[in-house]
């Protein structure tokens, strides 16, 4: 059992090279400190582990479907920390946010039909439309120093007859934008006059920091809101992504029906371990989570800190996430990607958000590894 205590629980993370690590293989044998894919280098909470622990004891692992606590959990959870109590009869288990996505574009457009989204946003909703015949419609977030904000003119103007659906990313990777209630009324209104429907990726909505406050899209008192999909999940939160568990929250009891179907075979059910942490970090891992946005909120701030000393970095404040998305172009580095990994630091590219100029750097690692990273950033755009 590697359950951490409190205090060491994000301080002593388990060497992950070897272990098919999707962050640690990009660079492995290279001196570059992995900081990108949205991934933590923390164990999962001593909770979770007891119950994956207590699902393998079990020894029987056959075709599993959502099991009978998996949705009322989700409920308690979503219930103690929005407010929201959805219909646990709407709640089906997908195997990824991402799939859930995928799902979408299939069972509620047709072919060359246009999927709205606010950039930059995380590059699935960018590549997903095309690979299902559909075009994705990219509506760029105003940028100010303060704060990234919803352009209505560019809205108004991008959408057409074609417009069907709008992915929400919310709160917004990468930028850490957290949409507050009239954003979000204005959003359901124009999606309303219009019959797009939205799709909310909540994903991120357990780690907002400095106390702020998550809506959930279809928490609104808006018809909109009432006909909204949303797709949530623990993995970020409590890092299970390796699990493989998600849930789509679908009204519609049709859509709900259809939803699995539109997968055509090739959707997997979810699997039986990510169902038992799923609802044990849902159950049990609100300390955990708190203790977490403690060390976050450290960690954006050290951030802060180092782009402010390095001339012609600029960053807007993330209000949720572990990401923080930086602004590059006032270096007149042209490849800042190239510049950092020259370095030894591997950030996510802003390319593939849609935002050439810009890196990402995910903070939830070790402390320590967070101020060589800053120390390398420096060095990155010191010697360029
Ligand atoms: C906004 C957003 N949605 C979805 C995902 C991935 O979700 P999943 O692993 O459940 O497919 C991520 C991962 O970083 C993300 O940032």
């Amino acid at each position: 059992m590697s359950a951490s205590s409190p205090d060491n629980a994000f301080r002593d993370c388990p060497d992950r090279s070897g272990t098919g690590s999707e962050k640690w293989d990009r660079w492995a044998g290279r001196d570059i400190l992995p900081l990108w894919v949205a991934d933590m280098d923390f164990c999962s909470p001593p909770e979770v582990l007891d119950a994956v622990h207590a699902r393998v004891d079990h020894g029987v692992f056959g075709y599993t479907a959502d099991p009978p606590g998996f949705a009322p959990a989700l409920v308690a959870h979503l219930e103690s920390l929005h407010g929201w109590s959805p219909d646990p009869t709407s709640i089906v288990g997908t195997p990824g946010v991402v799939t859930g996505l995928a799902l979408t574009a299939r069972l509620l457009t047709a072919a060359d039909d246009e999927i709205l989204t606010f950039t930059p946003v995380y590059p699935p909703f960018l590549t997903l439309p095309g690979a299902a015949g559909r075009r994705t419609v990219r509506v760029p977030l105003a940028q100010s120093a303060a704060a990234w904000t919803i352009d209505w003119d560019q809205l108004e103007s991008a959408a057409t007859n074609r417009s069907k659906l709008f992915w929400l990313c919310h709160p917004h990777n990468p930028t850490g934008t957290v949409f507050g209630q009239q954003e979000l009324l204005r959003l359901a209104d124009f999606t309303e006059r219009l019959g797009i429907t939205v799709v909310s990726d909540e994903i991120w909505s357990d780690l907002l920091l400095d106390d702020g406050r998550h809506i959930p899209f279809a928490s609104l008192d808006h018809p909109a809101a009432r006909r909204a999909i949303t797709l949530t999940a623990p993995s970020k939160t409590w890092n299970l992504a390796g699990l493989g568990c998600a849930a789509a929250i679908v009204p519609d009891p049709d859509q709900r029906r259809r939803l699995r179907p539109s997968g055509g075979g090739l959707v997997p059910m979810v699997n039986s371990l990510g169902y038992a942490a799923a609802e044990a970090a849902w159950r049990h891992g609100d300390p955990w989570r708190r203790q977490l946005i403690g060390l976050l909120q450290d960690h954006r701030d050290r951030v802060l800190r180092a782009v402010a000393k390095i001339p012609g970095l600029a960053c807007v404040s993330p209000a949720a996430t572990y990401l923080v998305w930086i602004d590059c172009r006032g270096t007149g580095i042209t490849d800042p990607q190239a510049a950092c990994e020259a370095a030894g630091l591997g950030p996510s590219d802003g390319r593939d958000f849609g935002f050439p100029g810009f890196i990402r750097l995910n903070t939830a690692c070790p402390t320590s590894r967070l101020d060589e990273a800053l120390r390398r950033l420096h060095r990155a755009f010191q010697t360029a």
